[in-house]
Parts: structure tokens; C-alpha cells; sequence
């Protein structure tokens, strides 16, 4: 290959999309963080809504889903993969670098941040089954919790009604009051949103906690470190790539992914459809704990 070659090869791979992958719509809070961050970076939404939430399910499922869509992100060229989800990080990431061509970008809970900030030294996590009960959790608190007392709550019920847009009903106000009362009567400060569904829940939490909370997010975090993986990679997008592409793509119809970008970012965009291989054999959804 002549160096021209070269030269334009990598133009090429620095133009392709950002991609970011979440089971449904919480990666949005993500994508705005990386929007706000990097506007020249074109990006590749994928949010696998038809199999949302994966916060009750099995590891296995976890894998088997986030490996498909994955290889389809990877299928569609892009550059590099954010998993915008602690859920599917928790799960699968180790398997996802093993097995993606490119560089893969996980999320996880702003332990670390939260135990630095708290100054009662009592602070919550809400964060889905899966990612409290995950090995990744649990050595996330032992390298970063140091004096802090962490009260970790399973947000069950709250990403399925984020799914359907709904942030503020009473039926979500009440399960929230639920898992934050006793955060509060324990005398924390400081509640880490362990899952990138809840940033959009931040209206509802300050509603019953005021400002007594400091709320932690990742999302800020997540895309200065994706700043530096394009660095190290040599992979950010040419300047004149602005307005940088936006596409949107679910595995269900996406109504709702539709509805939240155009809330959230003022873009009326429509969403492709993922055809990727379906997962198989799909294990039973449990039952959701109370
Ligand atoms: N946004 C995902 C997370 O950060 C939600 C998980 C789920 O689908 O239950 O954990």
C-alpha cells in the first residue's frame, strides 16, 4: 500500500460512527454526554428495547445479547463500541473484548466518585439486580467504597417504566420513594445511579429527596474516556465530519426511542430496525422480584 493508501485508510476509519450500545433507551443519557463532549464524532445508536430489561436476566442471556448486537454494530463499521449500559458491562465485557475487533468502552457505578464526595460517609446505589450481584460490583466496592457505607438497592420496575417514557407517574414516584426513604434514614448524602436509565429519573428523585441527595452520574466520565480511547486509537473523526450523523436503530419498533431523542435532544430522527441473528434459545424472563 502506497502512503496515500494509508493516509486515506485512515481517514476512513477515523470518519466511521461512534458506537453505543445499551438494552433500550437508558444509553441515551450516554449519547448526550458524548454528543456534548465530541460533536464531530458520527454515531451509531443501537438500543435493544425488544429484550429490555436484561437487569432480572442470567449472565448467559446478557452475553448472548450483547455479543449479537455487538457483532452487528461491529457489521455496520464502527469504530469503536461504548456500552452504555453497567448492566451489560458487568455481564459481558470481558467477552465482548475478546471477541470484537475493535476497542469496547464499559460503564460501571461512580462508587469511586461517590465515596470521595460523601460527608456522612453513607451513600445509596440503585442499580439493576444483575449489576449489584455482579463479581465486577463486588470488586468495585472492595477497591473503592474505603470508609463509606454503601446501601445498594435494586431498581426493579424502574427501567421498564423508563422504557415506556414514563418518569414521573405516581406508580414511579412510589417505587422510588420506596428504595430512597430508607437511604435517607440512614443519613445519606450521596446516590449513585448505577444504571444509565436513571439520570432520566433525576426530576422524580429530587422531588422526594430535594436537594439532600447529591446525585452521581457516569455519563461525563464515559465520554472524556472515550476522548481518550480515540486519542490512543488515532481514531477521531475529521473536524470537517460537522454536523456529525446521528442514527438511531432498535430491535423493536422504536416509538419510544423516537419519542426520548426528540424530548432530550430536539432531533426528529427516524429508527432503523436491527436484523441481527435472533437470540436463541431465549431462557424464560423471570418473575420480577417485589
Ligand atoms: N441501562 C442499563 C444499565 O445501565 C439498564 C439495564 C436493564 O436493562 O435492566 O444497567
Amino acid at each position: 500500500m502506497t502512503t496515500n493508501h494509508h493516509a486515506a485508510a485512515a481517514t476512513d476509519a477515523a470518519s466511521a460512527p461512534v458506537g453505543i450500545f445499551d438494552s433500550g433507551l437508558g444509553g441515551l443519557s450516554v449519547l448526550r454526554a458524548v454528543r456534548a463532549q465530541l460533536p464531530n464524532e458520527a454515531l451509531l445508536y443501537a438500543a435493544d428495547s425488544a429484550h429490555a430489561p436484561y437487569g432480572p436476566r442470567d449472565n448467559a442471556f446478557i452475553i448472548e445479547r450483547t455479543l449479537t448486537v455487538g457483532e452487528w454494530l461491529v457489521s455496520e463499521g464502527v469504530k469503536v463500541l461504548v456500552v452504555a449500559c453497567n448492566t451489560a458491562t458487568a455481564g459481558s465485557i470481558a467477552v465482548l473484548r475478546d471477541q470484537l475487533p475493535i476497542p469496547v468502552i464499559g460503564v460501571e457505578p461512580g462508587i469511586k466518585p461517590a465515596a470521595l464526595q460523601s460527608k456522612t460517609r453513607v451513600a445509596g446505589v440503585l442499580a439493576t439486580q444483575a449489576t449489584l450481584g455482579s463479581e465486577r460490583f463486588r470488586q468495585l466496592l472492595a477497591r473503592h467504597a474505603a470508609d463509606c457505607q454503601f446501601i445498594c438497592q435494586p431498581g426493579h420496575g424502574l427501567v421498564d417504566a423508563i422504557e415506556r417514557c414514563d418518569i414521573d407517574s405516581p406508580e414511579v414516584i412510589a417505587l422510588l420513594t420506596r428504595y430512597i426513604e430508607p437511604m435517607l434514614e440512614a443519613g445519606a448524602d450521596t446516590l449513585v445511579l448505577g444504571c444509565t436509565h436513571y439520570p432520566f429519573l433525576d426530576a422524580a428523585i429530587r422531588r422526594i429527596a430535594g436537594d439532600r441527595l447529591a446525585l452521581v452520574d457516569t455519563s461525563v466520565a464515559i465520554a472524556r474516556q472515550l476522548e481518550r480511547v480515540l486519542d490512543t486509537n488515532g481514531l477521531h473523526a475529521p473536524t470537517f465530519a460537522t454536523p456529525a450523523a446521528l442514527r438511531l436503530c432498535s430491535t423493536n419498533e422504536g416509538t419510544h426511542l423516537r419519542q426520548l431523542v426528540s424530548a432530550l435532544l430536539g432531533l426528529e430522527l427516524p429508527v432503523e430496525r436491527i436484523v441481527a441473528k435472533p437470540c436463541s434459545p431465549a431462557p424464560p424472563r423471570p418473575p420480577e422480584a417485589a
